[in-house]
């Protein structure tokens, strides 16, 4: 998870909050909604003004306008990208909810091996850091390891180079390892590596891959999954963006597919493409 240091920019944070102009502050919240996707709304001055002025120092940057019209005539990748990253909050962790997992290895694996798939392809989309995509992977485990025989292909997808760095190194600080995982799982799933590190085992990585995806993007070259977990990111967005987002995430998915939402998320406003299933305690929403 992000966290701004307030002693190490606290002064930095007042500057630009001082230095933010109306005019550029709704100029910038164009930009990031644009770019991602993410909906600032109102009074965010001070939430953009502390994961900003870092970025700003780093690259000598005065204030928020003339950030915003260097995004505008010289957008380079490098800046646009550390804008992006700065503004995005990558909160996660492992089994985070519980339910999808459970659903998962109780209902919806089981019912996919009855009709016969062998081998499914699943998407973690905004993956953050790789937590939810190998705990998917560690679901499929433990189905196997109980007499299940599916196997998977998972692909974790996140806008943000620096999360596809971190899933893919699977490294984790001993904090981080433990954060939402029994003790069992940690010991049964993870190699302790160096100190304080942890990683996660060969096994469950080797069905997990991750790539660089905006979900504003075109989704051509991910193709076509049986399961979609798109879980905490669509809250961050506008609805004409979530409808977009749900629509082109239902023509990515088999028909009889399945969708996982957040726990405070629903498709109800976005698609016909899904039904709702009320299953095990939960929703998930089957594709057509
Ligand atoms: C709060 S995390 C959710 C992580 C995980 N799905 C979970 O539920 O624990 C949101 C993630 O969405 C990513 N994100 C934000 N905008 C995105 C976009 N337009 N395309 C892809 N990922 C995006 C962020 O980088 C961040 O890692």
């Amino acid at each position: 998870m992000r966290s701004v240091s307030a002693s190490s920019c606290h002064k930095g944070e007042l500057l630009a909050e001082l230095l933010m102009r109306d005019e550029d502050y709704r100029a910038f919240a164009q930009f990031l909604e644009r770019a991602c996707g993410i909906v600032l709304g109102d009074n965010k001055q001070y939430l953009v003004a502390s994961r900003l002025t870092p970025v700003l120092q780093a690259e000598g940057i005065p204030d928020l306008g003339d950030l915003v019209r260097a995004l505008e005539r010289r957008p380079t990748a490098d800046l646009k990208g550390r804008v992006i990253e700065a503004m995005t909050t990558n909160e996660t962790q492992w089994f985070r909810d519980a339910y999808p997992f459970e659903v998962l290895r109780k209902h919806l694996l089981p019912e996919m091996e009855k009709q016969g798939a062998r081998r499914l392809r699943i998407w973690s989309a905004a993956c953050s850091s790789g937590q939810e995509a190998y705990s998917i992977s560690m679901t499929i485990e433990e189905y196997r390891a109980a007499g299940g025989r599916l196997d998977a292909e998972i692909v974790g997808t996140d806008i943000s180079p620096a999360m596809i760095e971190q899933a893919r190194a699977a490294r984790y600080t001993a904090n981080v390892a433990s954060r939402g995982l029994a003790s069992e799982r940690q010991q049964r799933f993870f190699d302790a590596v160096g100190e304080n590190t942890w990683q996660v085992k060969a096994e469950i990585r080797r069905r997990v891959s991750f790539r660089v995806h905006n979900l504003l993007e075109s989704y051509a070259g991910l193709g076509r999954f049986d399961l979609v977990y798109c879980r905490n990111v669509l809250i961050y967005f506008g609805w004409d963006s979530r409808r977009d987002i749900v629509e082109r995430i239902a023509q990515a998915t088999k028909p009889g597919g399945y969708l996982i939402v957040g726990a405070s998320e629903s498709l109800s406003r976005h698609s016909e493409a899904f039904e709702l299933l009320r299953l095990g305690g939960g929703v998930v929403y089957r594709r057509g």
